[in-house]
């Protein structure tokens, strides 16, 4: 994992070799996932606001409902990330102390993180719903372990994470419209979800020094790169429900090595299994651009994994903010929808943020 204050990239693969802690398991003091009524209501206090009162889909399609037990699943390992981070900052534990979290209060972090934890709770409690209504099981919890020590690494793999969701939302969106009747609604319902979500990247960009407002349009994804990139944090088999339930891909890690910047570049890649520049490219997603192939390169085996090179250009129009690359089957390929390279990805996502 490459940090630093303006450049970061977060290679999702690295987690794997996160550091042995005490993995995050359910339920919560306040009773996340099942909380009685008593307990909701504190919730929606300290959220600053309730869970919709209107009726909910009874009858979801098989898109919808995939759509919504990803968000579930994003949303439920949300809740175990900031109720962890909050805990940090709560017991200053090292790396989260006050010298950690200057020049904000404590108190206007252990604020900020506390609406936070409780909106994500009722984000996730409302996909639930919709799923029961819908006649489906509602996603249960799984055990996590995150890869941040310190208060800063926190806040950027905070907001690396909620810009993947960002880009996840508008699918989501896109896949309500398209299977109409009863999940209509849900179009309007999770536009308010994208925007507040978009308020919480400002604060974590806002801590970094950051411009709140990265680019005028933000990259986009695809159902299958979001599926992946949360399992990273998930400890592996500890899900009540088999994974395989939600009907998405989950890809090989890639790696990105080289820590990016605002500039032409070239980054060293890597993937646990074979790749060649005839058979392989990667494909940038980033701002509202079409998805764009460039070539791999220089390719190495280094004790079964490959390494290969690929040009970064980022001044040719990338948006700043997350860019997420792929390592795509077929050389030379253009692809005109996110979806498309999802389609042929064996390696993804990387995770690239630039200022
Ligand atoms: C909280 O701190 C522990 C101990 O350093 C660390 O293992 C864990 O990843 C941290 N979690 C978050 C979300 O900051
Ligand atoms: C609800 O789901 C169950 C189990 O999948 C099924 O047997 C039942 O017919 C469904 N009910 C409706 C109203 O679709
Ligand atoms: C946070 O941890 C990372 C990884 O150990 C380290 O590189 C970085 O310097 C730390 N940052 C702070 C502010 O302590
Ligand atoms: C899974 O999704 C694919 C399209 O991505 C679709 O063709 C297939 O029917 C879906 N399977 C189920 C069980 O819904
Ligand atoms: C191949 O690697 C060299 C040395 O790292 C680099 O300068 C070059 O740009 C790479 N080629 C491509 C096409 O990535
Ligand atoms: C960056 O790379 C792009 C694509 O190769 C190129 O068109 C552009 O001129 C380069 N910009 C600079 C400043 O080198």
């Amino acid at each position: 994992m490459y940090l630093t204050c303006s450049t970061i990239i977060l290679a999702i693969s690295v987690a794997a070799t996160r550091v042995a802690a005490t993995p995050f398991k359910f339920p919560l003091p306040d009773g996340f996932p099942n909380p009685n009524p008593a307990q909701l209501a504190k919730i929606e206090k300290e959220a600053g606001g309730p869970l919709p009162d209107g009726p909910l889909p009874t009858v979801l399609k098989s898109t919808g409902v995939t759509t919504l037990q990803l968000l579930a699943l994003n949303e439920i390992f949300e809740v175990a990330y900031f109720t962890e981070f909050l805990a940090n900052v709560t017991n200053e534990v090292t790396g989260y102390d006050a010298k950690a979290i200057a020049p904000l209060s404590k108190q206007y972090v252990i604020d900020a993180l506390t609406a936070v934890v409780n909106q994500e709770q009722l984000h996730a409690a409302g996909v639930n719903g919709i799923l029961k209504s819908g006649n489906q099981s509602a996603i249960e919890p799984c055990e996590y372990q995150f890869p941040v020590t310190n208060f800063t690494q926190a806040v950027v793999l905070a907001q690396t994470f909620t810009d993947i969701v960002l880009g996840t939302l508008p699918e989501a969106q896109a896949a309500f419209a398209a299977d109409a009747g009863d999940e209509s609604p849900l179009i309007q319902l999770f536009g308010g979800v994208l925007a507040q979500e978009g308020e919480q990247v400002g604060f974590y960009r806002f801590v970094q020094k950051k411009t709140p407002s990265a680019a005028p349009y933000l990259t986009g994804g695809s159902p299958s790169f979001a599926f992946t990139a949360i399992q990273s944090f998930i400890v592996p088999g500890s899900c009540p429900q088999p994974l395989s339930n939600i009907n998405l891909t989950t890809f090989g890690p890639l790696t990105v090595v080289t820590t990016p910047e605002a500039k032409n570049q070239t980054l060293e890649f890597v993937v646990p299994g074979a790749v060649s520049p005839a058979a392989n490219s990667i494909v940038y997603l980033t701002g509202a651009n079409v998805p764009l192939t460039v070539a791999i390169s220089n390719v190495s085996t280094v004790a079964g994994m490959s390494h290969f090179t690929a040009s970064f250009p980022f001044e040719s129009g990338f948006a700043n903010g997350l860019t997420i690359a792929a390592l795509v089957k077929g050389a030379g390929q253009t692809y005109k929808t996110n979806d498309a390279v999802a389609a042929a990805t064996l390696y993804g996502p990387g995770l690239i943020e630039v200022d």
